[in-house]
């Protein structure tokens, strides 16, 4: 028998312009990622980052650069910025400009390296709720001009976002929350900064052994760093099969492994980033307290030069309850920690009638009007502020906590100098729908 075969049809494909010639994939990469480059990126040597989106950004940028330079315009139409003064020092500092004089900075040597405007350093250490954007605090602590001899403050330091930020910025600084949660998370991002990279060196089977040893309660080691690290992944990974069935394959051991092995990623690249710039990093102090008991600390009246801080913002989070699992494990006293947390108090009676409001958001107001006095006693005269603060809407009515706020740092005695809001997009039914930055001073 013998096979078939068919003439085979010898037509030769010619591209559009009649040519036999087909560029590689390497040169359409090539031309794509100059065009690219063309089109995202601004013309001149001092241009905005990408990240750069709202008119928010762009009063953020005008307000660091009121801190770190004399003399500037800023070209919003053409994304780009006219300045003199030192060059260098703003291109390590600066959170809102991509190039400064035609060379990279900081920031984006950040962004580029960890993918992200915000998962930088250990900032992604925990999903922890109602975290700061690093890059505002970056901004503030430019606007008001702090050094390496200056002290900031947070008194609502959450996972530590104001302090670890000041501490890549080789600032020092003093973080408080009352949650033990908090303290964990802020005190480990402080601590990473100055461990050794061998301790994070850990073999697959190690791990497996450690996630069984915690999940058996029986998890100890010498070295605090190590024993709350652990603790912290293990958290988060839990929390993250609690709320979704897309780690199941993974299973829980591949996901806790996963987790350490970014951190140590993170650690890598931090390092990279301190040995390139010669950076000195400043560990910061974190304290287990109430912020209403601040006066109780004598130490620290007129102690620093500035606070950037954000309160809880009534009842837009359920912070303790997100954290649940971890309080479980820790053996934490919630109800103890319910009964100091700013806007959870769910017993006594407002001294004030606020204009009919319930009395949970009243006993809310009151003890943020206590703790603005507290911040305006432990600063240094002629120390800045800035609170971030949202409004939220509860069963349809609009909580004013953010001119109540303001109104209440007047009170205290801070001078008003300005207010940027932030939108949050999204949904129509969001309970937030932006953030502000109230900025004041306290008086000379
Ligand atoms: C909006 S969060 C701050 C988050 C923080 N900026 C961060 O980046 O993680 C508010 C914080 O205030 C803390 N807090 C609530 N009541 C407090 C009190 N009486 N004293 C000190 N901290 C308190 C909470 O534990 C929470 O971490």
């Amino acid at each position: 028998m013998t096979e078939k075969t068919f003439p085979q049809k010898q037509t030769r494909q010619t591209t559009m312009f009649g040519t036999y010639e087909f560029s590689s994939y390497e040169e359409i990469m090539e031309v794509y990622a100059k065009e690219f480059a063309n089109y995202i990126l601004p013309k001149g040597d001092t241009i905005f980052g990408f990240w750069m989106q709202t008119l928010a950004d762009l009063e953020f940028l005008d307000l660091e650069l009121q801190g770190l330079t004399d003399e500037y315009k800023i070209d919003p139409v053409n994304r780009v910025v006219n300045l003199k003064g030192d060059e260098d020092y703003i291109r390590l500092r600066i959170a809102h400009l991509e190039k400064v004089k035609g060379k990279t900075t900081l920031y984006t040597e950040l962004v580029d390296k960890f993918g992200d405007t915000n998962a930088y350093a250990f900032h992604n250490l925990y999903p922890y709720k109602g975290k700061f954007y690093p890059r505002v605090v970056r901004t503030l602590i430019n606007a008001f001009k702090l050094n390496n001899d200056s002290l900031l403050f947070d008194p609502f330091n959450g996972s530590g976002t104001a302090t670890h930020e000041a501490s890549l910025m080789g600032i020092k600084s003093v973080g408080i929350d009352v949650t033990p949660m908090g303290i964990v998370l802020s005190e480990l991002k402080n601590d990473l900064l100055f461990i050794d990279d061998q301790k994070l060196s850990f073999a697959p089977k190690e791990l497996q052994d450690i996630l069984q040893a915690i999940e058996n309660r029986r998890w100890e080691h010498s070295d605090p760093l190590i024993h709350k690290l652990m603790l912290a992944v293990y958290f988060d990974t839990v929390d993250a099969f609690v709320r979704t069935s897309r780690y199941n394959r993974k299973g829980k051991v591949g996901l806790f492994i996963e987790k350490l092995n970014y951190l140590r990623d993170c650690y890598k690249k931090t390092m990279e980033i301190k040995e390139k710039y010669g950076l000195k990093f400043e560990p910061a102090q974190i304290i287990e307290g109430d912020i209403l008991e601040l006066k109780n600390m004598s130490e620290m009246e007129e102690k620093f030069d500035a606070c950037i801080t954000s309160p809880p913002y009534y009842f837009s989070i359920d912070y303790v309850g997100k954290d649940k699992i971890a309080y479980d494990y820790l053996g934490a006293d919630m109800k103890k920690i319910e009964s100091k947390y700013l806007g959870m108090k769910n017993s006594g009676y407002p001294k004030n009638n606020y204009n009919g409001l319930p009395p949970r958001v009243a006993m809310y107001y009151e003890d943020l009007k206590e703790s603005t006095k507290n911040i305006f006693w432990a600063l240094k005269p002629g120390g800045k502020l800035a609170i971030i603060i949202g409004d939220s809407t509860v069963s349809g009515k609009k909580i004013p906590t953010t001119m109540t706020t303001k109104k209440f740092c007047e009170e205290a005695g801070f001078k008003f100098e300005k207010l940027i809001f932030n939108p949050l997009l999204g949904a129509r039914n969001r309970a937030i729908r932006g953030e502000s930055v109230i900025i004041c001073e306290k008086g000379k």
